[in-house]
């Protein structure tokens, strides 16, 4: 039995939604219906107690004793909010919790699915497309909406998806949640800096926020990780902050990193090496800020190659381990990335390398992400685009399929 908030919000499709939760009532799911004020106005309360077999709550002012506003969100393990209204999901964007609803939403780690419904402007309107866009990117579900028959006798996109749809596609995640269950993993996420001198560094454009999701991701789904995190910002590990399965350890730079590894690996099932390490260090770091002479005269750094880590990881890999790569390429004269990833693969021999195009545009900062998986003979085994979490949660399918097909040791 599966404990599930219905938040509804106020448009035609709550009638719809009536039907929805009678079907996860049927299924056996402990269902708590949580409306907003305006869905109130479409459904009325005593059809949401009866169907649900819940007493139903709107306010964040009713039944505190229980300290409703929270408890609901903390004991969910799933959250479907059908109907969505354009209104409903830009409170959700912006953190908004003028309601139970709203409370709900900002106090669970439960996977939340929406199912969109509105007229066709609406949802094209560039402000829903960017809340809908900023709800995916922090691991939001998006069901829907589909073409067809709206109010008021238009058609086009905007009608929410039938119910059943919403259903299978919100218990698939449950289901997928826990699929990670007694794995143990090591994701590395950010990008080193190797000191010049006390001020200044050579680092790179990662903003570790990639790696960062496929540790969450791992997490949410049931795996105890250690997440080795080189130079993330505050901001982006937030989204990791406070999950009980998620531990972070800062790093600096390549060689730290390597250690932080190593360290962590002996006792993983996975590892993920997901961080921009930096190839090369400056052989002889100055103990003092260098300042120019006044001469004009330019200065030489000398670099050395840093250790291959994840090689090293790769030799030092136990039985049973799965070791996945990344390859952050650009694109070279008559050779693609995925060329050049096959001959990462062939040399580096992790179980899986994830091939990514970067350029000056793409592949950092964003929240967005395209990936290639390659086997470990270079074989393209899926090829993944959205959001950094929905690229995470691909990358676990393709691990959990490389571990389960691979021969017993
Ligand atoms: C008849 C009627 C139908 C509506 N249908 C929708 C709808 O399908 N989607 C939507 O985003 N808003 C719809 N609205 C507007 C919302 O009810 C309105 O934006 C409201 O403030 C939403 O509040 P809530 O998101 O807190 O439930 C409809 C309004 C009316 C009067």
């Amino acid at each position: 039995m599966v404990f599930i908030v219905v938040g509804v919000t106020g448009g035609i499709a709550a009638y719809k939604t009536v039907h929805l939760v009678r079907l996860l009532v049927k299924e056996g799911h402990d269902v708590h219906v949580v409306p907003t004020a305006d869905a109130l106005r479409f459904v009325g309360l005593p059809t949401w107690e009866s169907i649900s077999r819940n007493p139903v709550t709107t306010s964040v002012h009713d039944d505190v004793a229980r300290v409703r506003h929270v408890s609901l969100g903390r004991s969910a393990d799933l959250v479907i909010v059908a109907p969505a209204t354009a209104n409903s999901l830009a409170k959700m964007a912006a953190g908004l919790a003028d309601d139970l609803l709203g409370t709900t939403l900002l106090a669970t780690t439960a996977p939340v699915v929406v199912a969109p419904a509105m007229h066709t402007e609406m949802w094209r309107h560039a402000a829903t497309t960017h809340n809908i866009e900023l709800l995916r990117a922090r691991g939001v579900a998006v069901v829907g909406p589909d073409d067809g028959a709206l109010t008021g006798g238009d058609t086009g996109p905007g009608r929410m998806s039938e119910p059943e749809v919403i259903v299978a596609a919100a218990l698939h995640l449950v289901g997928r949640r826990r699929d990670l269950e007694g794995l143990r993993v090591v994701v590395s996420a950010g990008g080193t800096r190797e000191p010049i001198d006390p001020v200044r560094f050579i680092g790179n454009r990662s903003s570790g926020k990639q790696g960062l999701a496929i540790a969450k991701a791992a997490a949410d789904r049931g795996a105890e990780v250690v997440l080795v995190a080189a130079h993330v910002d505050d901001a982006v590990l937030a989204a990791a902050s406070g999950h009980a399965r998620l531990e972070v350890v800062r790093v600096g730079t390549a060689a730290e990193l390597a250690v932080a590894m190593t360290d962590a690996a002996s006792a993983a099932d996975v590892l993920v090496m997901a961080a921009a390490v930096a190839d090369y260090r400056v052989a002889r770091v100055s103990s003092r800020k260098l300042s120019k002479d006044g001469t004009g005269a330019g200065i030489t750094l000398d670099l050395v190659e840093n250790d291959d880590i994840l090689a090293g990881l790769v030799s030092a890999r136990a039985l049973g381990q799965t070791v996945v790569g990344f390859a952050a390429e650009t694109p070279s004269d008559g050779e693609t990335v995925i060329d050049r990833g096959r001959r990462k693969a062939a040399r580096k021999g992790a179980d899986l390398l994830a091939v990514n195009e970067v350029g000056w545009s793409a592949g950092f900062e964003t929240d967005e992400n395209a990936l290639t998986l390659l086997s470990a003979t270079g074989e393209v085994i899926a090829t993944v685009e959205g959001s950094k979490r929905e690229v995470a949660d691909a990358l676990w399918d393709a691990v959990l399929r490389s571990r389960t097909s691979r021969p017993a040791a």
